[in-house]
């Protein structure tokens, strides 16, 4: 057996360090909870230590405590996730040492992350299943080495990490840093921790001081130092900089999976996604889209610019025209959206629905090749399958406090800028009059208007004028 074999079968736990104070976000939220891809960061960690398998997932919190908690709570419910109190930020050897009571019994590998490297993806991980030694980490050489801890080999082992501030000039020049992502045998871990000190230039307990710990006890410890560009997911969130950079990486990330699943992108750096959204192949973004929270979104579609779609689902061959929103809505197959639709929450169009430009809908119901192509509003409404919306018209659904309901049947016909006066029902294949206000029900196949009867004054424009000009005359005399 290959010791990959044996590194992947060594049982799991995960720390995830996420109480330090985050003071550079300037933010009155804490650090972790500020999304990315439209998720809190912390929520990639997590995620993260459950794909690995862990059997425990144990978050060190401090700060907000409570709002974390109650967010991963809901966001992992089910999963094996543990919280820990650090209350006061000490250091990180510290914050691990809050988690130790949660890992009561355990035997095997503890992967030490933190809350807030959000692009962390386990292909960087992996090489830590086969390094040697009791501790083992991702380090990473970047073209500026900054504040991180430096790597300190003697011959090829690791001899321990010098942090910044604690460096000498020459130990400053070592382009090796630590990344701080570990795993550490759970027994050396548990045996060392209480044993570090904190007589050092930051008075604080270093979790990296068990690397020294390790080489001098001859249980090892081993880097595997990232360089170039893949060095870039290592790299945590400290300030709202730092927070773009890795949004915008984020996102790269997410468009490559999209596109390597038959999506195009027109001008990708264009397009803004969250993460967990679906898209179908052959579908074409257009400049400026953002595709947000649940939505889903079939093959074959085109969504034209500066569509914004909000937990929204769509079904294969859908046309959204430019400068759509939708929220929390439904779009049937082979529908046309826009442009300059709003379609908002309980919108459920069915296939081959028409809504066209400037046209609101809620709670709305639309029935397979339905259209309502021109300037309406259409609230808390079932309109049948085939019929017409007008141009103009409207449901008065609202009487300042209640809501009621408008049905139009199957194949009926809405002459424009009509109301609909709810509660009021019309009938399948029925029709409405142009510029009616509709109060009361029109049977199936039944004709309905209101119109005031028609004057017309002949030779009034001339009449008027020459009393005008008359007024204006006897005024100046
Ligand atoms: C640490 C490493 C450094 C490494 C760097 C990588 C130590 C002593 N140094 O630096 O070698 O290059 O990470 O980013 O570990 N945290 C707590 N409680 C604390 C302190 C920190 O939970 O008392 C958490 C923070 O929220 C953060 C993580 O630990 O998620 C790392 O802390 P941070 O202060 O960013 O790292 P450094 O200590 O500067
Ligand atoms: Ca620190």
């Amino acid at each position: 057996m290959g010791t990959s074999a044996l590194g992947t079968s060594r049982r799991k736990a995960v720390v995830i360090m996420a109480a330090g104070l985050g003071t550079r976000m300037k933010s009155q939220l804490i650090k972790v909870l500020h999304p990315v891809a439209g998720r809190p960061m912390i929520h990639y960690s997590v995620r993260l230590g459950l794909q690995l398998g862990a059997e425990r997932v144990v978050v060190v919190l401090g700060h907000q405590r409570e709002r974390v908690e109650a967010y991963l709570r809901g966001a992992f419910a089910g999963e094996p996730l543990f919280f820990a109190e650090q209350p006061e930020p000490l250091g990180t050897a510290h914050a691990v040492s809050c988690a130790v009571p949660h890992l009561a019994g355990f035997e095997g590998d503890v992967y030490i992350l933190s809350g807030d490297v959000p692009n962390l993806r386990a292909e960087a991980l992996a090489p830590l299943a086969d390094l040697p030694g009791a501790l083992r980490l991702i380090g990473m050489a970047p073209r500026d080495p900054a504040q991180y801890g430096r790597l300190v080999r003697e011959g090829d082992a690791l001899a321990r990490i010098v942090e910044f501030k604690d460096c000498t000039p020459a130990q400053r020049a070592i382009g090796e840093v630590n990344a701080g992502i570990y795993a550490v045998n759970s027994a050396f871990l548990f045996d060392t921790l209480g044993r570090l000190g904190r007589n050092n230039a930051q008075g604080e307990y270093y979790l990296t001081d068990l690397v020294q710990h390790a080489h001098q006890a001859g249980l090892g410890a081993s880097a595997h130092v990232l360089v170039g560009d893949a060095a870039a997911d290592l790299l945590g969130v400290n300030d709202r900089v730092e927070l773009a950079e890795a949004e915008q990486r984020m996102q790269a990330h997410l468009r490559r999976i999209h596109m390597r699943a038959g999506v195009s992108f027109i001008d990708p750096a264009r397009s803004y996604l969250h993460d967990g959204v679906e898209i179908g192949a052959d579908t074409v973004l257009e400049p400026d889209v953002a595709l947000l929270g649940a939505t889903r979104v079939g093959a074959n579609c085109v969504l034209e610019q500066g569509v914004r779609l909000v937990d929204t689902t769509v079904a294969d061959d859908v046309i959204v025209h430019a400068y759509t929103l939708s929220e929390k809505a439904q779009i049937g197959a082979a529908a046309h959206i826009g442009p300059f639709a709003r379609l908002r929450e309980g919108t459920i169009l069915g296939a081959k629905v028409r809504v066209g430009n400037f046209v609101e809908t809620k709670k709305t119901t639309m029935g397979e090749g339905a259209k309502a192509n021109h300037l309406s509003y259409l609230g808390d409404a079932t309109i049948g399958a085939k019929a017409n919306i007008g141009a103009g018209t409207i449901t008065c659904n609202y009487d300042g406090v209640n809501k009621f309901q408008t049905h139009v049947g199957a194949g009926a016909f809405i002459g424009s800028d009509t109301q609909l006066v709810a509660p009021v029902r019309v009938g399948d294949g029925a029709y409405v009059g142009a510029g009616t206000t509709l109060t009361a029900d029109v049977p199936d196949g039944a004709l309905a208007m209101t119109r005031a009867p028609r004057r017309t004054i002949e030779g009034w424009v001339e009449r008027k004028r020459q009393a005008r000009e008359a007024a204006q005359k006897s005024k100046t005399e």
